[in-house]
């Protein structure tokens, strides 16, 4: 970087001067995606990062940083420098994170300037194609009476299916062995491959084995049935009264990135969100892009702090601690 950037950055990041929206972006943008390719996140985010990268006129990369429930790539970001060429796309996870993680290397409502909602993704509970139970009720009485023996996938503590593997333990009352990935990417791969038993994961990651049959579906988790799967029952009516889970997704910039870069990155989403080609593979994936009125810093650090406040009791409740 030349030494007039360093200056011009050390101005901005000493608050001196905003930086003008009109010298951002300086170079290629980096999304970190706190779980590996190929999963959930990172589907969201690459469809999401062309739109946005034709909006601002660079290139947008994404970089897949896993480990601890997307705990470890968040906190890269929060320490990232605030010049709005280093962002995070991560889900519910920053919700629940500071509950399960006594020690977090990051405070969700004061080290990132939230940009914008992305989309709330439904989650669904599946099992490997051979899994002896066809029903959801069948799925619940074989588990309990193998406990000792079913593996449950998930992608490390704070992850949307470890919450929902939490949530589901709690509802049937009972303890499962539970198997840890960097994403439900690679965890999907050893479900379809038969190495693990069952997850609850996002229909972003799972609609497409699901519909090709490479994976056993029973129910989703939302309150109503979706159109990409209109043959799946909900957990409520399936046998799981009220359970329901929906993976929001949000868009941030490290704590300090001047306001007009924010706003011309809430503008970039907000346009992407209204690309037709994420709009129609967000359909057929299951979800929707969040409401225009929703794109936008202000909506996102509600949702945040609300959803903060939403599962600490019922993380408190069921006693899961990272550490
Ligand atoms: C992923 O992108 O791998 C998922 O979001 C992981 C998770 O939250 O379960």
């Amino acid at each position: 970087m030349r030494l007039s950037n360093w200056l011009a950055a050390l101005i901005v990041a000493a608050g001196i001067a905003p930086a003008s929206a009109e010298d951002y972006p300086s170079g290629p943008i980096t999304i970190v995606v706190p779980f590996s390719a190929g999963g959930p996140t990172d589907t969201v985010t690459r469809l999401v990062a062309e739109p946005m990268s034709k909006e601002l006129g660079a290139q947008v990369v994404v970089q897949n940083v896993g480990g601890a429930g997307g705990t470890l790539g968040a906190g890269q970001v929060a320490k990232a420098e605030p010049d709005g060429q280093t962002l995070l796309l991560h889900h519910i996870g920053m919700s629940t994170a500071p509950t399960l993680y006594r020690n977090l290397a990051f405070k969700p409502l004061e080290d990132f300037e939230p940009i914008g909602l992305v989309t709330e993704v439904p989650m669904v509970i599946v099992a490997r194609k051979d899994f002896p139970a066809n029903t959801l009720q069948e799925l619940i009485d074989y588990v309990k009476a193998n406990k000792d023996k079913v593996t449950y996938a998930n992608a490390g503590i704070g992850a949307a299916s470890h919450l929902c593997g939490m949530l589901f333990m709690e509802a049937i009352g009972t303890e499962l062995t539970t198997v840890p990935y960097q994403g439900t990417g690679p965890a999907l791969t050893d479900l379809v491959g038969g190495q693990v038993d069952f997850m609850c994961d996002q229909t972003t990651n799972t609609t497409g084995q699901i519909k090709g049959g490479e994976i056993k579906a029973y129910a989703v988790t939302t309150p109503e049935r979706l159109d990409a799967l209109p043959d799946l029952p909900t957990a409520n009516e399936a046998g799981l009264p009220g359970f329901e889970v929906a993976v929001w997704h949000g868009l941030y910039a490290p704590k300090g990135t001047p306001a007009p870069v924010i706003e011309k990155l809430q503008k970039a989403l907000q346009v992407a969100l209204k690309d037709q080609t994420v709009v129609k593979r967000f359909a057929e994936l299951g979800t929707t892009p969040s409401p225009e009125q929703d794109v936008t810093p202000k909506a996102l650090a509600d949702h945040l702090e609300a959803q903060i406040n939403l599962w600490k009791p019922i993380i408190e409740k069921a006693g899961v601690y990272a550490q």
